[in-house]
């Protein structure tokens, strides 16, 4: 009997450990290989609305980027470039009032551990991105090196979040956005060390060197935050 018990709780663990967290507690090569191996049927679990992208996530975007002269975007954890593919859904709607740029006036660049994912990204969205297969701690990136940096359900996947976080500012240039996801919901609590509540996730982002922190709920499982670097 006690071997039954023992059994199914050690079965548990290991569904829990490899369903809700992703390896998440196994180091980061558990996690990036479990990725490798789901990169084919990512898009398809996850059901993204291409309209439902565009509007909540490519048009914030491109409404911060169209203000700058040369913009500079990083996707920490790219994944299957979805962030591009909603900015590319923006920019195929013709509107001359939207002072959109041409592709050669900005650069997008992709960061993503898992090879499989990458590759598919990129045949996703072909020229105009640049990718870099890395992780996010330490990221490979230059210090103040972009304008605006994107992080979609990626931290409660690191082994650091508060790293990651630290690393997403110190590429950040001063007065530079970030647009970052927290998970939420019932599974949250249950991937231990790597998430904080809804209402600690704005002092969160504060403590961890961010200004004008704003939360909004995103989707069933996550909210998502903007918030600026400091201008000093
Ligand atoms: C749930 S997917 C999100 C992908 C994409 N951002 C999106 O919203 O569709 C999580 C992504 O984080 C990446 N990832 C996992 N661990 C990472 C780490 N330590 N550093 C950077 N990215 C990581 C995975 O390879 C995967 O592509």
């Amino acid at each position: 009997m006690l071997l039954l018990l023992i059994i199914i709780a050690l079965i548990l663990l290991i569904v829990w450990e490899l369903w809700i967290c992703e390896g998440a507690h196994l180091g980061r090569r558990v996690v990036v290989w479990l990725y490798d191996l789901a990169a084919t049927r990512y898009d398809g679990i996850k059901h993204f609305d291409a309209d439902w992208e565009r509007q909540f996530l490519g048009e914030p975007l491109e409404k911060l980027l169209s203000d700058l002269p040369r913009p500079r975007l990083l996707d920490l954890g790219a994944g299957t470039a979805r962030t591009f593919r909603a900015l590319d859904k923006v920019s195929r709607i013709p509107n001359p009032e939207a002072g959109l740029h041409p592709p050669d006036k900005r650069l997008l660049v992709g960061v993503e551990p898992s090879g499989a994912m990458m590759e598919l990204g990129r045949k996703k969205v072909g020229l105009g991105h640049e990718w870099v297969q890395g992780l996010a701690v330490p990221l490979p990136i230059a210090p103040a090196s972009f304008d605006l940096a994107v992080c979609l359900e990626v931290l409660e996947f690191t082994p650091h979040p508060k790293r990651t976080i630290a690393e997403i500012v110190r590429i950040l240039r001063p007065g530079g956005w970030a647009l970052l996801t927290n998970r939420i919901g019932w599974q949250a609590p249950l991937i231990f060390g790597r998430t904080v509540s809804r209402q600690r996730y704005p002092d969160y982002l504060r403590e961890l060197g961010f200004e004008a922190v704003e939360v909004f709920p995103w989707q069933v499982d996550y909210d998502i935050a903007w918030a600026r670097k400091p201008w000093t």
